[in-house]
């Protein structure tokens, strides 16, 4: 099922790439950070053009929540104590001009958006402490936040931290209005980038800088990213007949569900997991070495794959009574190992390549983040703010732990397909880097545990890093 943004808006569509071009920029990738970083290249005067294997906005874009934050669960605790006061103060500040920022562009070109200001929240019906250090961490870096008790949700909470002037707005009407100032070529999959060439099937753009805005690099080296990046898939139900907060809302305990109003319907999102595992076992913090702060769904219930839907439409029927579902959908979101975006240099050998991906649940922010800091430091200016975002910045104790974790999914799912077969089952192994492929019933896919590379039933490929379909084998 397709997202309440999808089904109201159609993108006008581009040409494919047809021969050989020569720019000074070319970004990969034509959802809201690709295109963001488009629009304002050119507005730095750069010659540049967008790649884009399907259509605008045809990937995690539209199946956002798009909620426009600086407020990403628990974070800037954290942040003081593993990077320092300023460089929290930085990430703060970014976040903090990047809601800024869409809503001068906003209003500067008249874009009907559905664009809102209101609060953010983040809530918990058991934890004070956390969300009183959460307010004061985030009061101290200049975010206007405090902790109370008040809460619009129809359940009892036992604290809120609350941030001022936050935002919501329509992401594909406010992309479509914005990709129209911006040369994009559709259905023109990147096949190889080799320096300062990229070539697709229908010819090769020469650049002197290019941008890898793709959702997952999909370059495996240099730049490693698939040993430091995994993917969550997470689920949202839209509600009618549900009263609507004027707040958007995210709860910080292990079943926190994240709520904002969308015209007469709620959103209801959560149930996340690691894309490829669907199963009961192990605790929240284990499975997201990121710390996205959502839950793992059958951690507790062991009620195995199949119920994500059935779990949300539970809690719907228990906090709304008489609620009518309009819509469903899922979305898959890029985790770093410390929870913070990758945006900068791709790699320290290839200086002219870019990278913006690792966003989290915090996409919409974080592709204004991206968009200003590379074109910053592709039109040579000063970009402190950088640091902190950098995909080179240190290694933290809490990305430490991430990358064990992450790694003992890889190495599992590397052997798997090793192993022999006892049930006569034959599923598909990832061409990726070879994981063994998971059925996920639920979405009738096929998913991998390792790095998140999706496919249909048929083996055509939904979701990277994969670049392309897997064989299709029997299936049990
Ligand atoms: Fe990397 Fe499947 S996504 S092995």
């Amino acid at each position: 099922m397709q997202s309440v943004w999808s089904e109201d808006i159609k993108i006008r569509r581009r040409e494919p790439l047809a021969g050989d071009m020569e720019v000074t920029a070319v970004v990969i990738g034509a959802g809201l950070a690709g295109i963001l970083t488009a629009y304002y290249l050119k507005q730095a005067g750069i010659r540049v053009v967008v790649l884009e294997a399907d259509r605008i906005g045809s990937g995690q874009t539209k199946n956002t929540t798009a909620k426009i934050t600086s407020q990403h669960n628990l974070i800037y605790d954290r942040l003081i104590r593993s990077f320092g006061r300023p460089m929290a103060e930085h990430y703060a500040m970014a976040n903090e001009a990047a809601i800024g920022e869409y809503d001068r562009l906003i209003l500067e070109k008249g874009i009907d958006c559905d664009f809102v200001r209101c609060p953010a929240y983040l809530y918990s019906r058991i934890e004070t402490d956390l969300l009183k250090r959460e307010a004061e961490a985030a009061e101290s870096l200049g975010i206007k936040a405090s902790y109370g008790t008040e809460c619009e949700l129809p359940l009892s909470v036992a604290g809120v931290t609350r941030f001022e002037n936050q935002a919501r707005f329509h992401p594909l009407k406010f992309l479509a209005k914005i990709a129209e100032e911006v040369e994009v070529y559709e259905q023109t999959k990147v096949l190889r980038v080799e320096d300062r060439r990229v070539e697709t099937a229908g010819g090769t753009v020469t650049a002197e800088h290019i941008v890898f805005a793709a959702h997952y690099p999909f370059i495996n080296v240099p730049g490693y990213y698939f040993a430091r990046m995994y993917q969550e898939r997470s689920y949202v139900v839209a509600l009618e007949g549900a009263e609507r907060p004027q707040g958007l809302y995210l709860g910080i305990d292990r079943d926190g569900l994240s709520f904002r109003t969308c015209g007469d319907l709620v959103l209801l999102g959560g149930e996340s997991h690691r894309t490829g595992v669907n199963r009961k076992s192990r605790s929240n913090k284990e499975m997201n070495p990121g710390d996205s702060g959502h839950t793992e769904m059958n951690s507790e219930s062991g009620t195995g794959a199949g119920c994500k839907y059935e779990v949300l439409r539970s809690r719907a029927r228990e906090l709304y009574p008489g609620c009518r579902e309009a819509s469903h959908w899922s979305a898959q979101d890029c985790i770093t190992l410390d929870g913070l975006p990758y945006i900068g240099r791709f790699s320290r050998r290839k200086p002219f390549w870019y990278v913006a991906t690792g966003f989290g649940k915090w996409g919409m922010t974080s592709a204004m983040v991206s968009a200003r800091i590379l074109t910053a430091m592709i039109s040579g200016q000063d970009c402190p703010e950088g640091d902190i975002f950098s995909p080179q910045r240190h290694f933290t104790a809490q990305a430490a732990k991430g990358l064990a974790v992450h790694g003992a999914y890889t190495v599992k799912g590397l052997t798997k397909h090793l192993l022999p077969w006892g049930n006569k089952k034959i599923v598909p192994n990832c061409p990726h880097m070879g994981c063994r492929l998971e059925w996920n019933p639920e979405e009738e896919s096929y998913d991998c545990p390792c790095h998140g590379s999706r496919f249909d039933g048929e083996g055509h490929l939904l979701d990277g890093p994969a670049q392309t379909d897997c064989r299709k084998r029997e299936r049990g």
